[in-house]
């Protein structure tokens, strides 16, 4: 058996995203589980170099993953330009975590040093920008890819099954309803579970730039092209207390409201706010209306109801609803195991790097995530409809 080593620097890997998602349960959790097993001739095995700013940060995490993974420290430094150098070892791809606005410059960095990246999604907080990015990687003949992990949810994948065994027959709407409370930091001892530069425009968040990008890979993959949209967002909460406890201004929309229009007629909207408190299968739902039946996912299980299941509301506030409207769904059954969605695509793109195999979640397809959350921005705004125009 050839085990083929395959070297990642891991760029911004102290954030939540970079920790849990990407180190833990992503790379880390290959290793645990023995590599990627490609045939009974050859494993691929992930060897990460961990980068970033704090060195003592660093050495934590590397110290940490690393025994629990192979029982020693995964290599580690703030010398970001010397690994891409090749002065820690060989590391043929480069992925980044850190903060949106800082994606751009650590691309370029890859880029000359001609690495295959991959990147958390967003690429960039401008269409523009984002496109150029991808110009620049696919140009330099680099492989390439963003993040597009709820592709790979339970849910979604229940739902793709539901369609393609012509479940819903033709369908004709879908309703998303995602978010959770996201406290301020200003209540008593409560602090805020997100970081605080979700919350500021200048630093790159906004929930249309941080959500809209999910919405667009998940319903071009899933339901068909989107044409046009409407979107409303609103900046909730004028004020909340930073991680260091110092009151910030909140200058990014903390709710966003959109109807997308598909190019086959079917509406879907999607919900999304920090704002809201959860009475509903999950933190995200997702209703799918056809003719034949309707399902409701949330990020692992998924009900559905058929028209023959299909019970007879009669409209009457004078008396208690006689139904049980919640009885008449039945659960879609885990039938095969569901690894981790971020896992998952990790070992897609490894994959696609080392074997060549193919990948359709380039840099330009999350490009298109920028364009629909731009083009969301700009709706509010004007306050009126746009076209989602085709990406060049
Ligand atoms: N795929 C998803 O579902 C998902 C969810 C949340 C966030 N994200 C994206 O992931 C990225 C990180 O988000 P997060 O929530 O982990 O944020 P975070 O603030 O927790 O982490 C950001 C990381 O970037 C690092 N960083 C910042 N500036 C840096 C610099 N100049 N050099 C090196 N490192 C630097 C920080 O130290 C930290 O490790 C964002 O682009 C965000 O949009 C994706």
């Amino acid at each position: 058996m050839e085990i083929k080593r395959v070297g990642i620097i891991m760029n911004g890997v102290t954030g939540r995203m970079g920790t849990n998602q990407h180190l833990a349960r992503s790379i880390t959790a290959i290793i645990n589980q023995g590599g990627i097993r490609v045939s009974n001739d050859l494993t691929i095995m992930p060897d990460p170099i961990l980068t970033g700013r704090r060195d003592h940060a660093l050495k934590m995490l590397a110290e940490k993953y690393g025994n629990e993974a192979r029982g020693e420290s995964y290599k580690y430094t703030t010398d970001l330009q010397g690994a891409l150098d090749g002065k820690f070892g060989d590391y043929e791809i480069f992925f980044d975590a850190s903060g949106t606005l800082h994606r751009a410059g650590f691309i370029e960095m890859a880029v000359k040093a001609g690495k295959a990246i991959y990147c958390e999604k967003p690429t960039a907080v401008e269409t523009k920008e984002a496109v150029r990015l991808a110009k620049l990687v696919e140009t330099a003949g680099l492989k390439n890819g963003v993040v597009q992990d709820k592709l790979w949810l339970p849910g979604f994948r229940k739902i793709k099954m539901l369609k393609e065994l012509g479940f819903f027959g033709k369908i004709l709407s879908v309703k998303g309803d995602f978010g959770y409370w996201v406290f301020s930091g200003m209540d008593y001892d409560q602090p805020a579970q997100r970081p605080s530069w979700n919350y500021r425009a200048e630093d790159g968040g906004g929930m249309m730039i941080d959500m809209f990008c999910h919405w667009r890979y998940v319903i071009d993959h899933v339901f068909g092209p989107v044409k046009s949209l409407v979107a409303y967002g609103a900046i909730d909460l004028d004020e909340r207390r930073a991680e260091d406890g110092t009151p910030y201004k909140c200058t990014a929309d903390d709710s966003a409201y959109a109807m997308f229009v598909l190019e086959d007629g079917t509406m879907v909207q999607f919900n999304s706010s920090w704002c809201t408190r959860v009475r509903r299968d999950d933190l995200l739902t997702v209703q799918v209306d056809g003719v034949n039946g309707s399902a409701v996912a949330g990020l692992r299980e998924v009900k559905t109801q058929s028209a023959a299941n299909t019970p007879k509301p009669v409209w009457n506030p004078d008396i208690p609803q006689p139904i049980d409207l919640f009885a008449c769904w039945e659960d879609v059954p885990n039938n095969i195991e569901y690894d981790n969605a971020f896992k998952i695509q990790w070992e897609m793109f490894i994959r696609h790097v080392v074997l060549g195999e193919s990948w359709s979640y380039s840099l330009m397809e999350g490009a298109k995530g920028v364009q629909l959350a731009e083009l969301g921005m700009q709706s509010w705004k004007e306050r009126k409809w746009v076209d989602v125009p085709e990406l060049i």
